[in-house]
């Protein structure tokens, strides 16, 4: 590994190619921009980033800011209407923090700029906190994801294994931030990791950092971050109850708040359990098992749901959603798979 008490001074050339080439981003200002990039447009992206790719939260980011162009106007939403803009995005509880979030920050009159501050409101951590001071306030915060780690890890030509090796990364890349630009270099150096040194395959021959790179150097630079292989995720399995009255509407419920998928609309059925649950049918109906599973992959195990339908009496009991209100795009991924399998029974 290389001396790290005597740091080469990337940032310079990490500025310069930043400057040539940003990406442009919609809660973006462009580099050397004289304007501050809105607090409130960071820490939505940064939030929705969280887990997830730049492709897959512009369309949510243009929607949410349309629909709610200010923290103000967000921590007056309606929880319901928050829950389904963000449905497909995953990882539920962000949601729920996000508005906890906004009405904090709406009624203390606006977000914090310091790092301290913004760490005691409602969903924002380490990560979160250091991204909105560095690149909302120009504070020399570090900040730190996965790309950040990739590239600490090329340059160090560090072998220690992820997540061992996380504080002399993190320690690392604090000490190569720099007291000038620190929010151009922050959104740089992610910059740097989404589009040259990416995961497989690094465009080695195009990067700014060749010159001082040591992975590059010992020609490890492709194999790293090494990481310590993870177990593997158990198997639950459930069952869902896709339900619909003759005047078309369908039997759902809002999941309680915490939990897995906390807040969202849902199909009813039972627990996801390692040993197959028995049956739970929500309302009793001549219920039709679909053949085959539905597979879907949380964060911590995978799932195989099975599907019952059921033509459903008007008199049934149960949260019931017109057919006109019925929208597949407000319900979680899986929801809508199971959805999506099962709606052909009911044409
Ligand atoms: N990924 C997460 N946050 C980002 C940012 N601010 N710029 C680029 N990529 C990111």
């Amino acid at each position: 590994m290389r001396d790290t008490a005597a740091p080469i001074e990337i940032a310079p050339l990490l500025l310069g190619w930043y400057d040539r080439n940003a990406r442009v981003l919609p809660w973006r200002v462009p580099p050397r921009a004289d304007a501050r990039a809105d607090p409130y447009r960071v820490w939505l992206s940064e939030v929705m980033l969280q887990q997830t790719t730049v492709a897959a939260v512009k369309g949510y980011f243009e929607r949410f800011l349309a629909r709610w162009p200010s923290v103000d106007a967000l921590a007056a939403a309606e929880d319901g209407d928050v829950m389904a803009e963000w449905a497909g995005l995953g990882y539920y509880a962000r949601a729920r923090n996000l508005l906890r979030c906004a009405r904090e920050v709406a009624a203390r009159g606006g977000f914090p700029s310091s790092r301290a501050e913004l760490l005691r409101l409602p969903g924002i951590g380490p990560y979160t906190a250091s991204a909105i001071a560095a690149i909302a306030f120009d504070a020399p915060e570090t900040v730190v994801d996965g790309n950040v780690e990739r590239v600490m890890a090329r340059l160090l030509d560090e072998h220690t294994p992820l997540p061992a090796s996380k504080p002399l990364l993190t320690a690392h890349a604090a000490r190569l931030t720099p007291q000038q630009r620190p929010g151009d270099y922050a959104q740089a150096v992610m910059d740097l990791g989404a589009t040259i040194c990416t995961p497989r395959n690094p465009a080695c021959g195009i990067c700014p950092l060749r010159a001082p790179c040591a992975g590059r150097a010992a020609g490890t630079a492709a194999r790293l971050p090494q990481k310590t292989r993870k177990a593997p995720k158990p198997v639950r399995s459930g069952i869902v109850y896709i339900g619909r009255r003759a005047d078309g509407a369908w039997l759902l419920e809002r999941r309680p708040d915490r939990g897995l998928l906390g807040g969202m609309l849902g199909w009813p059925g039972t627990e996801w359990r390692e040993d197959a649950p028995p049956e739970a049918p929500p309302v009793p109906a001549d219920w039709c098992a679909l053949p085959g599973e539905l597979r879907h992959t949380f964060t911590h195990f995978h799932l195989r749901l099975a599907l019952r339908v059921a033509q459903l009496p008007q008199s049934a009991d149960g949260h019931f959603i017109a057919a006109d209100a019925f929208n597949p795009s407000d319900l979680p991924t899986v929801m809508r798979k199971a959805h999506a399998l099962a709606a052909h029974h009911f044409t």
